[in-house]
């Protein structure tokens, strides 16, 4: 059995549907890039794979069980606009990361030293030891995106979520941060779903690249159908099928 199991996913807002019949398989380890138009239900597929929501209909498996019934440790997520806490330091966001997940609120004593301890090696790991005593503010964007994947790491987690999470970096941000995310793979082993719109980030980062597209299409009524995963294609030689996306799907033209 695959480590994640997506099964029949449909997802509708007010009886107005956004996914329908979404099946995904996906190995523990495996890295899955998302793309697809803005709108589409890129952000709100994450957010069932992180059980934030219940899907209408179907179900999904990690490991065999139901992530909504699961504590939350074993996902970290990644959120489209930047996550950190601006009123605290660098290191405090760290800690702070590890206390929301963990459930326990505010650590004291003994394990509030332990706790930054903790957040000192994820800040050596995602090269931010240095700046451990500022706020986020004083930051680049890159490395307080950094830091909110160091938020999302604390706990271990085995599924790393990310929403866009390069999209406000400038192209040599970006590609460091690229080199970043395969190095941090490799140490951890993490299954990754990422969703991006740089379709070159995607095949390049990815072992597989899906496309959320509405197969089902009413020029009439434009949110009448759902999105659904309409390709799946194997990007682990990096190759980008651009012929195949140009021809094939309408929505990832420039709206
Ligand atoms: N909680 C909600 N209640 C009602 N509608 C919602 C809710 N969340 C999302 N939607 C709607 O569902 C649709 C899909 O939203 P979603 O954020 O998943 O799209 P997306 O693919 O991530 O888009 P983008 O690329 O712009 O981030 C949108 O029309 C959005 O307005
Ligand atoms: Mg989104």
């Amino acid at each position: 059995m695959s480590f994640i199991t997506v099964r029949d996913i449909f997802q509708s807002y007010d009886r107005r549907p956004i996914i329908e019949r979404v099946n995904i398989e996906a190995d523990e380890g495996e890295f899955v890039s998302i793309v697809g138009a803005s709108g589409c239900g890129k952000s709100t597929f994450l957010r069932l794979l992180l059980a934030q929501e219940r899907p209408t209909r179907g179900e999904i498996r990690i490991d065999g069980a139901d992530p909504a019934k699961e504590p939350g440790l074993d996902r970290g997520i990644v959120f489209q606009k930047y996550s950190v806490f601006p009123h605290m330091t660098v290191r405090e966001n760290i800690v702070a990361g590890e206390s929301l997940r963990s459930g326990w609120g505010r650590f004291f004593g003994e394990a509030a030293k332990a706790a930054r301890a903790r957040a000192d090696e994820t800040l050596t790991r995602i090269g931010l030891d240095h700046v451990a005593d500022n706020y986020p503010a004083t930051l680049s964007g890159g490395m307080q995106q950094r830091l909110a994947i160091g938020q999302a790491l604390t706990a271990k987690p085995r599924v790393l979520l990310l929403d866009e999470p390069f999209g406000a970096l400038d192209p040599g941000t970006r590609l460091s941060m690229h080199d970043f995310l395969q190095d941090l793979r490799r140490e951890t082993g993490m299954t990754v779903f990422m969703v991006t719109h740089d379709l070159e980030e995607a095949f390049k980062l990815g072992d597989r690249v899906l496309v959320f597209d509405k197969p089902r299409w009413d020029p009439h009524d434009p949110n009448a159908y759902g999105a659904t995963v309409t390709y799946d294609f194997d990007a682990r030689d990096g190759g980008i099928p651009f012929q195949t996306l140009k021809e094939d799907t309408h929505v990832l033209a420039p709206t």
